[in-house]
């Protein structure tokens, strides 16, 4: 498969499982946490979703295209490790990370921390979907919508 179709398929799974759990997220309380603003694409659908819903992202830098920047209070800049530590506990309806690689030595060390990120900002019943695979005692995968191939995309919810 090209690198343009693997691309298209990311982006089309992810968009596809974020509108099939937009109803499950509306019935909880609690932010949105974007975990990799990037060019901000995703951010932009979850604004879409979710108008009314705070919700704080996470990037090294701000690189957003710049209609699709937060505001100074919702995005926070370093490394997500680091950052999105101070947010455990916080009580998210929903955590969003597409922070893969591709390459898998980076994304075996991303996968040393993100899990504990990704069940410690949820609250109980929140939703984490994820580009990577998450395994943590905290979070049971969920079924896929049918238009994702199994492994492709990733979606759990915390215990
Ligand atoms: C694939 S892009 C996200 C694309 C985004 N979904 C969009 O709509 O444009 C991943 C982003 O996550 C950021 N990122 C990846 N790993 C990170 C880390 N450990 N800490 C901070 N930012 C990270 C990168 O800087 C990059 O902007």
């Amino acid at each position: 498969m090209s690198r343009l179709d693997s691309f298209i398929r990311r982006l089309t799974a992810q968009r596809d499982i974020l509108n099939a759990i937009a109803g499950e997220v509306e019935a909880l309380d609690g932010p949105i946490l974007e975990l990799g603003l990037g060019n901000g694409r995703t951010f932009d659908h979850l604004r879409e979703l979710f108008p009314d819903r705070r919700i704080v992202a996470f990037d090294r830098a701000a690189n957003a295209y710049g209609p699709s920047m937060p505001e100074a209070g919702n995005l926070v800049l370093g490394e997500i490790k680091d950052t999105a530590a101070d947010f455990v506990g916080i009580g998210a309806a929903l955590a969003h990370a597409d922070i893969g690689t591709g390459y898998e030595d980076k994304d075996a060390i991303t996968l040393t921390w993100l899990p504990r990120i990704m069940a410690g900002v949820l609250a109980s019943g929140g939703i984490a979907v994820s580009g990577l695979p998450i395994d943590h005692p905290q979070l049971d995968a969920l079924p896929l919508p049918p238009s994702v191939k199994p492994g492709r995309y990733f979606i759990y919810r915390r215990k």
